[in-house]
């Protein structure tokens, strides 16, 4: 019997059951799904159970002896205990964008939701990793980061691999070549004001701002800044292929300590804090990724537009984490 990696996903809705199925169609790790039940009028639904068990169907198909299991929990906490011995908890709980909504519109709701879930990682679960996908990403991992009381380099928020996966698709089709070869990083808040770091960014070595002229790479990054509302605004919800593609992209990094550069939220203070002007919150900046959660902080060059585009963003972070205090009773 192969040992794995246990990888738990607190809300197995549009994102977190993809997430499911990517990493165990990886045959990578073993998943085990926390939600809640649905109820309508005459019947209660274990969507959770469902899901888990066509899972287990599925890779049984595909010969690949993962373990995957699915469990009902209440909002209040009930029903944690499978979560136990966790390497990796990635939580996407909480309420999608409807079209027209802010991601700041889901802070308070989503805090108190992750408040429950994060008492009881803590408890069954005091060494684990936290992925943090539900929204406001920035925020939410910054309030995992203070709630759960972890060490920051094991709380994590997905956000630039999604950004940077999403403006590659746009240069990739520009340009006619395979994303493979373009090296893209989007960093700074998971918002409109996110920050496309052009100066590094290369498509086979060669810098992106030679290849594609200014208008159109203009073009390219407001598409990648409103990418997530271009789906919300086709779909009537948020996106998940890509954004649970991306979690795993991550996990990926952590079980199997391949120390890859990804954009990544993550806590800045000290020296890091300092060069990113950011103190005592997350923000998305590339980290190397390994077994330990954030094995570095890299600081990375910015041109001067750059620096401007970065503080802006961060400023905007900043007064969410203030509104986020609040409900933090912080
Ligand atoms: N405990 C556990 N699960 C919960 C709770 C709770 N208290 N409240 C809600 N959930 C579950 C829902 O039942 C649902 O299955 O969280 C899941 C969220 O899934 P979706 O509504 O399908 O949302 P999704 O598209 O997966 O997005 C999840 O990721 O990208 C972000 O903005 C997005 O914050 C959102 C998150």
């Amino acid at each position: 019997m192969v040992e794995r990696k246990v990888v738990s996903i607190v809300g197995a809705g549009n994102v977190g059951e993809h997430v499911a199925s990517l990493l165990l169609l990886k045959g990578l790790v073993d998943v085990r799904l926390f939600d809640i039940p649905r109820k309508t009028e005459d019947k209660v639904f274990e969507p959770v159970k469902g899901k888990a068990l066509d899972m287990k169907q599925m890779i049984a198909a595909m010969d690949i002896d993962s373990k995957v299991d699915g469990f009902t929990v209440s909002p209040e906490g009930d029903g944690y205990e499978p979560i136990v011995n966790s390497d990796i908890v990635v939580i996407t709980a909480g309420f999608p964008r409807k079209p027209g909504m802010s991601r700041e519109d889901l802070l308070e709701s989503n805090i108190n939701i992750l408040s429950t879930i994060i008492s009881k990682v803590r408890q069954y679960s005091p060494d684990s990793i936290l992925i943090v996908v539900t929204n406001p990403v920035d925020i939410m991992t910054y309030a995992a980061y203070k709630l759960s009381g972890f060490a920051p380099n094991r709380v994590i928020g997905m956000a630039g691999v999604l950004d940077s996966a999403r403006f590659k698709t746009f240069i990739a089709e520009e340009l006619r070549v395979s994303p493979k070869d373009i090296h893209a990083y989007v960093i700074g808040g998971h918002g409109d004001e996110m920050v496309p770091l052009i100066s590094i960014s290369n498509v086979g070595g060669i810098p992106l701002k030679d290849l594609i002229p200014k208008e159109k790479l203009q073009e390219l990054i407001e598409r990648t800044r409103f990418g997530g509302g271009e789906i919300v605004n086709l779909m009537g919800t948020s996106a998940y292929y890509a954004p649970a593609a991306a979690v795993v992209d991550m996990v990926e990094a952590l079980v199997t300590n391949s120390r890859r550069i990804l954009p990544c939220s993550v806590y800045l203070d000290g020296e890091a804090g300092e060069y990113y002007g950011v103190k005592g919150f997350c923000v998305g900046v590339p980290i190397k990724l390994g077994s330990n959660g954030v094995e570095e902080i890299i600081k990375v060059p910015m041109i001067e537009e750059e620096r401007q585009m970065w503080n802006k963003s961060v400023e905007s972070v900043k007064k969410s984490v203030e509104i986020a205090e609040v409900f933090l009773g912080g």
